[in-house]
């Protein structure tokens, strides 16, 4: 590589290179003046050499003078050692410096709102995001994003040699169902009329198959108007597949392999295949959640069998109820934690509507040993049977949670990976599984919801059987999980209208409204549609969880915002009257 303007990058100046004249272009990361030489580490993207300006190079001394912080400047020089004593260790280029006779200033720079270096944590995320271009600038960012590159190469090269084809799918769209709301787009051209932005290629992708694609595949960008948290972007990236006339366990097959060689290549980690596999009535009974971080050797215990006659009525009651759970979580070496820390553990249940935390010091062997609140309310046959079950030792708390099993989940499954954190319980590593056996449908007052998406086949073959007792059908439907967090999502699907028809209504859409929304999809069921079934990876995820970043912001060039909006480009903003005029939209105060 050698152009006009440089012959190297900055980063790529070693002692290999020792008395040959070099071209540089990059930013003035630092300049140091010392008795008459002027030294400027002269930085690009893949690093940073010294610069040295002698007062003998005289043009070249008179411009370096002139040079502040962040200058695009542009030096020739001839590569040579430094000084003894004067290496820096620490530097891929520590060895050298490039003695300068040429110095180009190239664009000068006002001073910086923040210094372009990995000590980031100092400015605050907005100021970063409002000039995103300079956050870029710092080393950890190019890594993330350069990193990035690399692994979607290698995703594609992945499925490229297994036969897939990449195929794109419109963004100017119909409303698709993925359980957030839609970003809409007005219609000029159909006054009143909204296009939605995709939540995923969902129905495009079955439709490829019912296309004889066969194998499909999409780095693409998603969109979903919804609650923002570290791991969620208003529009991020998945890996999108579908395939026809694979099981699920041949697709999960495909997956594993792929994030193995993924691993191994690009974090020299090795991660062994098949993952573990979970059904998601075991992974909530053990861990509270649907995502379980399986790093953090914490269980949640059952009680309720216990409980009947404990003599402790919010326990008593809780397994009672047939939407009722009551558990026990035990961390070892747990009594030691102080009324305070406690407190602030009850205080983040409640985020989860959880109304309490009720909980035992294990300090020793006896009855007496132990050190609770609720122990007066409790029996000792039922104390007795409980500590053996959670398996408690001296030195140990047990905390306790009982109500609806929702809130129950939840909030211990959320205590489980927060004290989990807190106590450096953590293992070290890369924990994958697979999540199957999910419910068809969530109720709520009555009323069916679906899971992941109504296309998701039930393990019933046919309508009769899916029929005869819907709320407890469980889907077709896999989640990859790493480290406690939802790496991606898929399933088999409906592939006949009748089925697909029939989970319609028990969403509650009627055939009308399923003709109307649906009537593409259902009418292809009926023109020859293989069986077929497919997955998508939250790319973001998964190069957040790679890198080890602690928010997807990290890994996107340019993200939004907590609440949705674009600094940079202060986006989302007004527009024209005519604009809105040509769309037909007349604006209300709200
Ligand atoms: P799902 O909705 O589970 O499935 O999405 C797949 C994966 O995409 C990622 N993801 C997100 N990442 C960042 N920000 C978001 N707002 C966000 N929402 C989701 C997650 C998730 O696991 N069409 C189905 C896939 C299928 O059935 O094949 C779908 O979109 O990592």
């Amino acid at each position: 590589m050698s152009h006009s303007m440089r012959s190297h990058y900055c980063g790529q100046v070693t002692a290999d290179l020792l008395d040959q004249t070099v071209t540089l272009s990059g930013w003035a990361h630092r300049r140091r003046d010392h008795g008459g030489v002027i030294f400027i580490d002269l930085r690009d993207r893949e690093g940073i050499v010294q610069a040295v300006i002698a007062p003998s190079a005289e043009a070249a001394f008179k411009e370096a003078e002139q040079v502040r912080h962040e200058f695009v400047i542009q030096i020739v020089g001839v590569v040579r050692r430094r000084p003894a004593g004067t290496v820096n260790a620490d530097l891929k280029t520590g060895e050298i410096e490039v003695a300068v006779s040429q110095l180009t200033i190239l664009n000068a720079s006002e001073p910086l709102p923040f210094p372009i270096d990995d000590e980031y944590h100092t400015v605050g995320e907005e100021i970063r995001l409002h000039y995103r271009y300079l956050d870029i600038r710092r080393p950890l960012m190019y890594s993330n994003l350069a990193f990035r590159a690399k692994v979607v190469q290698y995703l594609r090269q992945y499925l490229d040699s297994h036969g897939f084809i990449d195929v794109e799918t419109p963004f100017l769209t119909r409303a698709t169902p993925e359980g957030a709301r839609d970003y809409l787009v007005p219609s000029r051209t159909r006054p009143g009329n909204f296009f939605a932005l995709p939540q995923s290629p969902q129905q495009f992708k079955q439709l490829l198959m019912m296309s004889g694609i066969d194998r499909y595949y999409q780095v693409v960008r998603c969109f979903r108007d919804e609650d923002l948290r570290a791991d969620r972007q208003p529009e991020f990236t998945q890996l999108d597949i579908e395939t026809s006339f694979l099981n699920e366990v041949e697709i999960q097959t495909l997956i594993e392999n792929m994030i193995v060689g993924l691993f191994e290549t690009h974090l020299n980690v090795a991660v062994s295949a098949p993952f573990l596999r979970m059904t998601y009535a075991d992974a909530m009974r053990r861990f509270g959640s649907d995502k379980p971080d399986l790093r953090i050797p914490l269980e949640l215990v059952d009680l309720g069998d216990l409980l009947a006659d404990c003599g402790f009525k919010i326990f008593a009651d809780a397994s009672l109820d047939p939407d009722g759970r009551v558990v026990a979580l035990c961390i070892p070496g747990g009594a030691t934690l102080s009324r305070k820390e406690i407190d602030d553990y009850t205080n983040y249940m409640s985020i989860f509507g959880a109304r309490g935390l009720a909980y035992i010091k294990v300090n020793g062997k006896e009855k007496a040993d132990l050190q609770s609140p609720i122990l007066k309310f409790l029996s000792d046959e039922f104390v007795q049977q409980m500590l053996a079950r959670v398996s408690a030792k001296t030195g140990d708390i047990i905390f306790f949670g009982a109500g609806k099993s929702r809130i129950v989940n939840e909030s211990l499954g959320a205590l489980r990976v927060k004290i989990g954190h807190d106590r450096g319980l953590v293992e070290a590593g890369y924990r994958l599984l697979w999540v199957v056996d999910f419910p068809m449908f969530e109720e709520s007052d009555g009323k069916l919801s679906a899971c992941h998406h109504p296309f998701t086949a039930p393990h019933v073959e046919t309508v009769e059987e899916l029929m005869k007792n819907p709320s407890k059908a469980t889907a077709r439907a896999y989640d990859v999980v790493l480290n406690g967090s939802e790496l991606g999502g898929g399933s088999i699907r409906i592939h006949t209208s009748e089925m697909q028809k029939c989970v319609f209504n028990l969403l509650s859409i009627d055939d009308q409204k399923a003709e109307e929304k649906f009537g593409h999809l259902l009418t292809a069921m009926k023109l020859g549609c293989p069986p077929h079934g497919g997955i998508a990876l939250g790319l973001d995820r998964l190069i957040m969880l790679m890198v080890g970043a602690s928010s997807i912001r990290d890994v996107i060039a340019f993200p939004k915002t907590q609440s949705a909006t674009c600094l940079l480009m202060d986006a989302p903003s007004s527009v024209e009257p005519l604009q809105l005029k040509e769309l037909g939209i007349n604006l209300v105060e709200t």
